[in-house]
């Protein structure tokens, strides 16, 4: 392999020379201890390269071996349930071998060698089969069957084709192509920085379920589409992303903590293998994989945790499922664009960001969808992708939330103001938004209930209402305000404390199904409409305030899943009922 010299070393950024040859987005590996970096950047024979290590000690004059090869992942079973750094070294391996403490430059396998996997082939000798197709599967977990698919760029007639115990070296199938014959095994290996590629794109039309009512029910998330947290400090972010991962109906999930502190790693580490999955009762953490860069390991590595993890959320995604991918939080990968940015001497543009912080984000986030996969077989997959974002003071206007805002389509903006009241989770109806309704409302309509659209208008009318009325009552006064006006105070304050306030650590509360959602909303906007019908009828609007069951609907988040319909339901019958009394009484 050729080498080059190290002439300068900047932080995380290593300058060499004699590089001639070498390309962009080459891995390479660096002094004697063989740190690993990537050319980020040719100028002449000089490279420069950001190091995934740290670099202390490292100096002029020390190799740098140029592999040729760009930095790349292993794809294959193992994945699931592995956590892996930024540049897929496996954590927990490496811990059991070294300790607590990551030695630089060493090297082990993302995925295990010895461990052998049952292999059930799909596919007989003689048969031809194309790029995308399923060889066969192997059952990674009891959640996930993990599809050995032909690579891409590779097509021919099966030759041979095995099946049982094997390691994910050995050949599983070979196949004859028109120029080569290709030995299949187990795994693949693809470049971080490049998509995989996708048949067809389509539009996002199926919501990502959530269990969090303010998610799904004001600003859903559509399977395959893009969504950012933004939040000042300690307002919910990393809460957010953690239900998510926890309990959205996507059916694998990839967790990016990038530059976040390790204890919010740690606990997701703690919670996940305790928790099950809602819908199969199975360990989370048997649909999980999770990327930890955190923010005492090297910066330039929080650049490679984000690719590495979205290159296997793709993976995934080829074969079908529909997965989400968390990134908590793409300010300090952004930091880490700017801090390299910075010693490479560019010109720094915003808030001394490089000028192609835009364009890496929406290289990102484009590569989330609803897609047509390759293969013969017109499957499709979903890859969601949920970004945090930490602007310093919680500032909007800071460059790394405009350039997310600019491509994603759903915006949970978390507010300060509501996570100091303990509104949580702390996302602001005002300013939040969802871009996927008028896309999903058919799929609501089906599954859900025929007026759940209608339902959700109401409810954020009377949540606009409220805010014109508060600002009414602080001018004037709310003496001056009509009974009606009060009880649209009343139902829009109900809306908020019984419906979207959720304790996500209540194990009740933490999460709720679209039907429940429903049917809870759909109960607070019949006694609002009931209440209003009422005060016409001349009833008072203390008595209507002081009905019982009021005190129901703010228990019916407790209502357990199960008993859901039930329960929750009765809570609607006793509104009519309570109604009826009243004006039976007073009418
Ligand atoms: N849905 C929720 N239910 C209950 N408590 C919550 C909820 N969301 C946030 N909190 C509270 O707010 C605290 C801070 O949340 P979190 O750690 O997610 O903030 P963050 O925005 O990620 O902060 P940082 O900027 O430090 O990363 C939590 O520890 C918890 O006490
Ligand atoms: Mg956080």
């Amino acid at each position: 392999m050729k080498e080059g010299k190290i002439i300068r070393t900047a932080g995380p950024l290593v300058i060499a020379s004699e590089c001639l040859g070498a390309k962009m987005y080459d891995m390479v590996r660096i002094g004697e201890l063989g740190l690993i970096g990537e050319i980020i950047e040719l100028r002449e024979d000089k490279a420069f390269i950001q190091v995934y290590e740290d670099t202390t000690g490292i100096g002029p004059g020390e190799p740098v071996v140029l592999t040729g090869e760009p930095l790349s992942v292993e794809l294959g079973p193992g994945l699931i349930r592995s956590v892996f750094d930024g540049i897929q070294r496996p954590l927990d391996v490496i811990r059991a071998k070294e300790g607590d403490f990551i030695t630089r430059g060493i090297q082990v396998p993302p995925l295990d060698r010895k461990r052998k996997w049952d292999f059930k082939p799909a596919v007989k000798k003689g048969q031809v089969v194309k790029e995308g197709d399923f060889l066969g599967e192997i059952e990674e977990t009891p959640l996930i069957k993990h599809k050995i698919m032909v690579p891409p760029g590779k097509e021919g007639r099966i030759e041979e084709i095995k099946k049982g115990k094997m390691t994910i070296e050995e050949t599983a199938a070979v196949i004859k192509g028109k120029e080569a014959e290709y030995r299949i095994r187990l795994f693949q290996v693809w470049p971080v920085r490049r998509n995989r590629r996708v048949k067809e794109r389509k539009m996002p039309v199926n919501p990502l379920s959530t269990g969090q009512r303010v998610l799904d029910t004001l600003f859903p998330l559509a399977k395959g589409g893009t969504a950012c947290v933004p939040g000042p400090f300690g307002s919910g972010k990393t809460v957010v992303q953690h239900q998510l991962a926890k309990w959205s109906d996507a059916q694998l999930i990839v967790f990016v903590a990038c530059g976040e502190r390790g204890n919010e790693v740690a606990d997701l580490l703690l919670s996940f293998p305790e928790l099950k999955d809602p819908s199969t009762g199975r360990p989370l953490m048997e649909r999980t994989i999770i990327i930890a860069n955190t923010s005492n390991m090297p910066v330039a590595a929080r650049e490679a945790s984000i690719y590495t993890g979205m290159t296997i959320a793709e993976y995934f995604r080829d074969m079908g499922y529909s997965v989400a991918l968390m990134a908590d939080s793409s300010s300090r990968w952004a930091e880490a664009l700017r801090e390299i940015s910075g010693r490479m001497e560019e010109m720094p543009g915003e808030e001394g960001y490089p000028a192609y912080l835009a364009s890496r984000l929406a290289e990102f986030y484009e590569r989330a969808g609803r897609v047509v996969c390759l293969g013969s077989d017109r499957r499709e997959g979903a890859l969601s992708v949920i970004g945090a974002v930490s602007p310093p003071g919680g500032d909007l206007s800071d460059p790394v939330v405009q350039a997310t805002l600019k491509v994603v389509k759903v915006f949970w903006a978390l507010d300060d103001k509501l996570a100091n009241e303990r509104h949580f989770p702390a996302i602001n109806w005002q300013n939040s938004y969802s871009l996927y309704v008028e896309h999903i409302k058919n799929h609501w309509k089906e599954e859900t209930a025929e007026d759940f659209p209608e339902i959700r208008q109401e409810a954020m009318r009377l949540l606009e209402e409220e805010s014109e009325l508060l600002e009414i009552a602080r001018l004037v006064g709310v003496e001056s305000l009509s009974d009606s006006e009060r009880l649209v105070l009343e139902s829009a304050k109900s809306i908020r404390e019984d419906f979207l306030h959720q304790n996500a650590f209540h194990p009740q509360d933490t999460y709720t199904s679209l039907r429940k959602q429903y049917l809870m909303l759909r109960t607070i906007v019949h006694f609002h409409n009931l209440g209003i019908k009422a005060l016409k009828d001349g009833i008072n609007l203390e008595d209507i305030l002081s009905l019982g069951v009021r005190e129901q609907i703010s228990k019916m988040k407790f209502i357990p899943e199960k008993a859901e319909g039930l329960g929750v339901h009765d809570t609607f019958i006793e509104v009519d009922k309570e109604f009826k009394e009243l004006i039976k009484k007073k009418g």
